[in-house]
């Protein structure tokens, strides 16, 4: 489904170019959930825009090829980029509040990409679909949410209103860069349930940005960690988990939390022993926190 080969992003904004992503490649089966770790600054972001087609093609360039679905998205005419965003490929940032328009109702906003995408459908079409949209994202009151601004909303009932609005369309791959950092752990953990119910309902394919690795542990199959722009390790959450090759990666996973490695650890013991289907994996049984 998306295959990324030899990706390098630099800045062109400066006196002098800026390198901040090197080399990165990566592969993406339909129904996958990989998980980006790294440090602050590391390019994860940057990878992510690239990828969504939201970086701009003026001020920097890039070199190697993004293939999702068999097109090439760094090439592309920008009208058939247009087609995919939003529609093939949707994003959901690390703050709501920023993302969503306070002046606009949240209806209209979730709507939005579906008045680009489906222009045919009416406006009560629209409507029923949003609403449908806000319940799948299991917010109650759905038509309340639908007529109210986003200062209205709680933190958590904003970030479900982002995930619908870049569901609405069904696409094949959700970008999350970073979509719980803002939240308390409660909530984290719904928003981290929600996205493996989207995942395992519509094969919806997750590229999950996060810096919190037991976050990555309890929703991903595959980790690619990065640091300074580079790759430097990637496999199975068990292999980087449990015999993580770099130092760097030791160092990241020695930085979780003790009570958090328990459950990790709980789990990966519980996962070796039943390792059968995939949604087992992911769904995991020892997870005190972030379980089914
Ligand atoms: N306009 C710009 N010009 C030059 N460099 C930039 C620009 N925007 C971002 N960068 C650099 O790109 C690098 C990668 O940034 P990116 O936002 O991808 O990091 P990140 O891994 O997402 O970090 P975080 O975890 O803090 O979100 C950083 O070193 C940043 O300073
Ligand atoms: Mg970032």
């Amino acid at each position: 489904m998306l295959d990324i080969i030899d990706l390098n992003i630099e800045f062109h904004d400066h006196l002098v170019p800026e390198t901040v992503v090197y080399d990165f490649d990566l592969h993406m089966e339909q129904g996958e959930i990989v998980g980006l770790v790294g440090e602050s600054g590391s390019g994860k972001s940057m990878t992510a825009l690239a990828i969504a087609g939201l970086l701009s093609r003026r001020d920097m360039q890039k070199r190697g090829q993004i293939i999702f679905e068999g097109k090439e998205l760094l090439t592309c005419p920008r009208n058939e980029l247009r087609m995919i965003q939003g529609n093939q490929i949707a994003m959901v940032f690390q703050e709501p509040m920023t993302s969503l328009n306070p002046v606009y109702k949240v209806g209209w906003q979730v709507e939005e990409s579906l008045r680009i995408h489906h222009p045919e459908m009416s406006k009560e079409e629209r409507k029923e679909k949003a609403i449908k949209t806000l319940q799948d994202v299991e917010l109650d009151e759905a038509e309340r949410v639908y007529n109210s601004y986003p200062h209205q909303l709680s933190g958590g009932m904003r970030q479900r209103v982002m995930i619908a609005a870049a569901m609405i369309c069904e696409p094949k791959l959700l970008i999350a860069d970073e979509p719980t950092t803002a939240l308390d752990v409660t909530i984290q953990a719904q928003i981290v349930k929600l996205l493996k119910r989207i995942n395992k309902e519509k094969k919806t394919s997750i590229l999950f940005i996060s810096h919190d690795l037991s976050l990555i542990r309890q929703l991903c199959q595959r980790v690619v960690v990065m640091q300074g722009g580079y790759i430097v390790e990637s496999g199975s959450v068990k292999q980087i988990f449990e015999t993580p090759q770099q130092e760097y990666t030791k160092k990241l996973i020695g930085a979780i939390p003790k009570c958090e490695k328990k459950v990790v650890t709980k789990k990966a013991n519980t996962q070796e022993k039943t390792a059968d289907t995939q949604d087992k994996t992911v769904a995991g049984k020892g997870g005190a926190q972030y379980g089914e």
